[in-house]
């Protein structure tokens, strides 16, 4: 049996800012009973402004934390007011990078082709994407979870080879609704994933397919244990840090 690297990964997405909050939830990690598991990788992701903060105070703390980026600009550099590249990011010491998050395909109308290319230039840099996948309700309800499943990482990881990626799968309509999906749904779309990668020329079996949509400290030891879950992309529940380290020493327990 391969041993796949587990995750723990909050999204703090729009919220937490330098004043709100980054400050406290790195003392609240630093206070809590949490130490590192090599097994397991603990990465925050907050939003653009506190970056280089939280890379500081994750320099000093006890606890080994990987410092993501929510997004990037699939260009080098130029005119494109408000964005942000991916060698800003690598100056800052950035070593993940959340891509394609069904946020950022509804409200932003990001395209498989775009998110192709921003996997790519990641890659490339030597920056690992986290890269999101999921159905919508809609596509779940009319059979074509598979066949979405399918165009998202067929496009989305076309051309970038056989190199370091995590995949989340979060079903669009299970993220921020307190809707989990159930086990059975959960357990055939990670196989589905696999299969996946492993028809396009990756190794399915080594890379870590986190779950997400509304993951919660009360349903982690529940999903963790499911098969094929290498851990978890966290949302809502991740604003709380005693929240995610409850849910890290889950997906502890769970190796
Ligand atoms: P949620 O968000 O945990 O609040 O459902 C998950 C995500 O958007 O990654």
């Amino acid at each position: 049996m391969i041993n796949r690297k587990r995750y723990c990964i909050a999204n703090f997405k729009m919220n937490l800012g330098f004043q709100s909050g980054i400050m406290n939830y790195f003392s609240d990690l630093n206070n809590s009973s949490v130490r590192n598991n090599s097994s397991v990788g603990i990465i925050i992701s907050p939003p653009f402004t506190v970056l280089n903060q939280s890379i500081a105070l994750s320099e000093i703390s006890k606890i080994d934390i990987d410092i993501a980026a929510q997004n990037v600009n699939d260009n080098d550099s130029g005119a494109f007011t408000g964005e942000v590249s991916v060698r800003m990011l690598a100056d800052c010491g950035i070593g993940h990078v959340i891509v394609g998050h069904s946020e950022r395909r509804a409200y932003f109308n990001e395209s498989n082709k775009e998110i192709n290319k921003k996997n790519q230039i990641l890659i490339k840099s030597g920056i690992t994407p986290i890269f999101c996948i999921g159905e919508t309700l809609d596509q779940r309800q009319n059979n074509l979870t598979k066949i979405t499943l399918k165009e998202q990482l067929t496009k989305g990881l076309n051309g970038t080879g056989n190199k370091e990626i995590i995949i989340a799968y979060e079903p669009v309509w299970a993220i921020g609704t307190g809707k989990t999906a159930t086990s059975e749904m959960i357990i055939e779309a990670h196989q589905m994933i696999r299969n996946i990668l492993n028809d396009i020329g990756f190794d399915g079996e080594k890379i870590s397919i986190l779950y997400g949509g509304s993951v919660n400290r009360n349903n982690a030891k529940e999903l963790i244990g499911l098969e094929g879950v290498d851990g978890f992309l966290i949302g809502g529940a991740s604003l709380d840090a005693k929240h995610f380290c409850d849910i890290y020493k889950f997906i502890e327990e769970s190796v």
